[in-house]
C-alpha cells in the first residue's frame, strides 16, 4: 500500500469539478486518507513547489495557484502514486490520453487541473508540507463489487 498526495487546482474547484475529479480516483479504488480546502498564499506556492521557483513558468503558476481554492488530498492504495498519474494524464493536457482527468477536463499547461507526486520521496515531502499525520486516517480502499 502506497499513500499519494493530489490537488485539484483553482480552476477545477472554480467549475464545480471537485465531486468528478474525487470520484475517479474512488473508482481506481483509492481511499480518501486526508482532504482538505485552502486558498494557498504566494510563500505556500513557494514552498511547495520549491524545485520550479527559478522557472520561466513559475510566475504564471504561482498567478494561477493564489487564484482560489485548492483541494489537497492524501490517497492511499495499491500503486497510489502510479494510479493517480495515470488517472490524472499528462502535464500537458495537450499530451493527455483521451479518458485521463486532464484530456477532459483541462485546456493549459499551466491550469492543468490536478497534481499528482511523481516519487515515493515527493508524495512523503508533498503529504508533509499539508498534513499532520494525525490529520491522515486509515481505513481499506472502497471496494464496490462486495
Ligand atoms: P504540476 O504537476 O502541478 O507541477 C508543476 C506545475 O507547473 C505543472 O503541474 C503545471 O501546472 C505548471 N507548468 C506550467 N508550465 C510548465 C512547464 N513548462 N513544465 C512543467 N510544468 C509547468
Amino acid at each position: 500500500m502506497e499513500t499519494t498526495f493530489a490537488m485539484i487546482k483553482p480552476n477545477a474547484v472554480k467549475a464545480g469539478l471537485i465531486g468528478r475529479v474525487i470520484e475517479r480516483y474512488e473508482g481506481a479504488r483509492l481511499a480518501v486518507r486526508g482532504l482538505k480546502i485552502t486558498e494557498m498564499s504566494q510563500s505556500d506556492v513557494e514552498g511547495f513547489y520549491a524545485e520550479h521557483v527559478e522557472k520561466p513558468f513559475f510566475p504564471e503558476l504561482a498567478e494561477f495557484m493564489t487564484s482560489g481554492p485548492t483541494v489537497l488530498l492524501a490517497l492511499g492504495g495499491e500503486d497510489a502514486i502510479a494510479v493517480v498519474r495515470a488517472l490524472n494524464g499528462a502535464t500537458n493536457p495537450a499530451n493527455a490520453e483521451p479518458g485521463t482527468i486532464r484530456h477532459t477536463f483541462a485546456a493549459t499547461m499551466t491550469e492543468n487541473v490536478v497534481h499528482a507526486s511523481d516519487s515515493l520521496e515527493s508524495a512523503a515531502r508533498e503529504i508533509a508540507f499539508w498534513f499532520k499525520p494525525e490529520e491522515l486516517v486509515q481505513y481499506p480502499a472502497p471496494d464496490f463489487r462486495k
